[in-house]
């Protein structure tokens, strides 16, 4: 045992990252939180299931896992130790650009034993360079972003593959406890956030991801928005509306997809006399009415929104409502302020197989009263995935840039797959509006008075 360092030895060190200790702990104890996870989901099924495609809009369970440690060596062995490749030949089986999801199946794929020793003999490097690196100087390492963006991109691809196992046919394979059940949410319904400049993105935030930079203002008009996200019960009312059957509410281009594609409920719904069932992690179930509603598309959520005399938030104000204090000068980092997310707070990190009941988390709430921003589903917002003002890729132009556009919507405050590490007030998901595998759900808003 070594004597901890007096703490004027601190104050008089030349150390320009006095909290360098406590950067390697978090670094550390993120990466482990990422492999605990990779491994339960990576170990609870046998290798015919790791190596199966559940779904040709999912890769292999076994592609995440290497691919998990292709990315963790170029990042942290080679670009901030300066390493050399170890096995060179796999990195373009694992290169999400190079092979779309529906051609990883027929790849020489390392087998799930190659896989995990592949990924530990990565991760044992890994802790190595982290003892020895500065967390200053370079921009990579600048605090621990590189360690940090290495884990949520691992906990990104966990989240990832529990779609895949919740596409997957057969028996459960996962089990968690269910959330708490909660009182039926008695709150208003909706919330006016004021209208005004507020500072939107953040440059601060030492592990937020290329596309959350710069912090910059706003002008948000005045809006409503709902306290609760849109439940099971309230749209299943959209459904026996006849909500599939009007085109009035639709996209037109959602109109022509739910046609084709005979598409009239949530995935993983289907009918059963006068009840709606659903298909969770391999168990059958009554949907729940109270639940946030999960498993819809952006043009789902979009003609639920319309048929209720409604629409989506715009990115912009679904994170002013999720940021700004009117008692403060100075965005939050979460609705319930700065601190990291607890278990009081929100649904996050696969702590359940599903969301918790509209109005839980009442510790979770912004300073306004709405409730659940973060975790247990993604919200589908108005807006297209676009760069903000100022925006500079880093560290490769593969993460955010080669998908700004109008062909993706913008998703906020993450589900209850995504881990604490990678989900904040600024943190921006994005996918086709036509996607619903993913944990999605939506709030509705309106605008206010002018
Ligand atoms: C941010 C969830 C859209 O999974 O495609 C993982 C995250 N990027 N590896 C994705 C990501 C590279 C990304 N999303
Ligand atoms: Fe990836």
């Amino acid at each position: 045992m070594t004597d901890p360092a007096p703490d004027t030895d601190a104050a008089l060190t030349a150390d320009p990252a006095p909290d360098a200790d406590a950067l390697r702990e978090r670094a550390l104890s993120t990466l482990t939180t990422a492999r605990d996870r990779t491994t339960l989901l990576t170990s609870c099924v046998e290798d015919p299931d790791l190596t199966a495609q559940h779904s040709p809009l999912m890769s292999p369970l076994v592609w995440d896992l290497a691919h998990i440690g292709n990315q963790e060596e170029q990042w942290l062995l080679r670009a901030v130790a300066g390493q050399e490749a170890i096995r060179p030949e796999i990195d373009s089986l694992y290169d999400a650009f190079e092979h779309p999801r529906t051609e990883r199946p027929k790849l020489p794929l390392l087998s799930p034993a190659e896989a995990r020793t592949y990924a530990a003999d990565v991760r044992g490097r890994a802790l190595d360079v982290l003892e020895s690196t500065a967390f200053h100087g370079t921009r990579l390492t600048e605090a621990g972003f590189a360690f940090g963006m290495i884990a949520q991109h691992e906990q990104q691809h966990d989240e990832t593959m529990l779609i895949t196992h919740q596409l997957r046919k057969g028996p459960r394979a996962l089990t968690a406890p269910e959330p708490e059940p909660v009182p039926l949410f008695a709150g208003p319904a909706e919330v006016l956030v004021p209208g005004g400049p507020f500072t939107m993105g953040t440059s601060d935030e030492p592990w937020a991801l290329d596309n959350e930079r710069p912090a910059h203002r706003r002008e948000v008009a005045p809006f409503y928005i709902d306290t609760v996200p849109v439940t099971s019960g309230a749209y299943q009312a959209f459904i026996e509306d006849g909500g599939y059957d009007d085109p009035r509410w639709w996209a037109p281009d959602g109109w022509a997809h739910i046609r084709q594609h005979s598409v009239t409920a949530p995935l993983f719904w289907h009918r059963d006399g006068k009840q709606w069932l659903r298909r969770r992690f391999g168990v059958t179930e009554v949907v729940p009415a109270d639940e946030p509603v999960v498993h819809v598309s952006w043009y789902e959520a979009d003609a639920y929104a319309r048929w209720a005399g409604r629409r989506l938030p715009t990115e912009a104000e679904w994170e002013k409502a999720a940021r700004h204090d009117p008692a403060g000068d100075r965005p939050m980092r979460y609705p319930w302020g700065d601190a990291d997310p607890a278990p009081e707070h929100a649904n996050l990190g696969q702590r359940h197989l599903r969301p918790a009941p509209a109005g839980s988390y009442p510790a979770g709430e912004s300073p306004l009263g709405v409730r659940q921003l973060i975790g247990d589903v993604w919200e589908w917002t108005a807006s297209d995935f676009l760069p903000y003002p100022g925006f500079r890729a880093f560290p490769y132009k593969e993460y955010s840039e080669v998908f700004f556009g109008p062909e993706y919507k913008v998703l906020r405050g993450g589900s209850f797959a995504v881990a604490p590490v990678a989900c904040r007030g600024t943190f921006r998901n994005w996918d086709y509006p036509i996607r619903r595998q993913i944990f999605s759900g939506f709030r509705t808003a309106r605008s206010g008075d002018v």
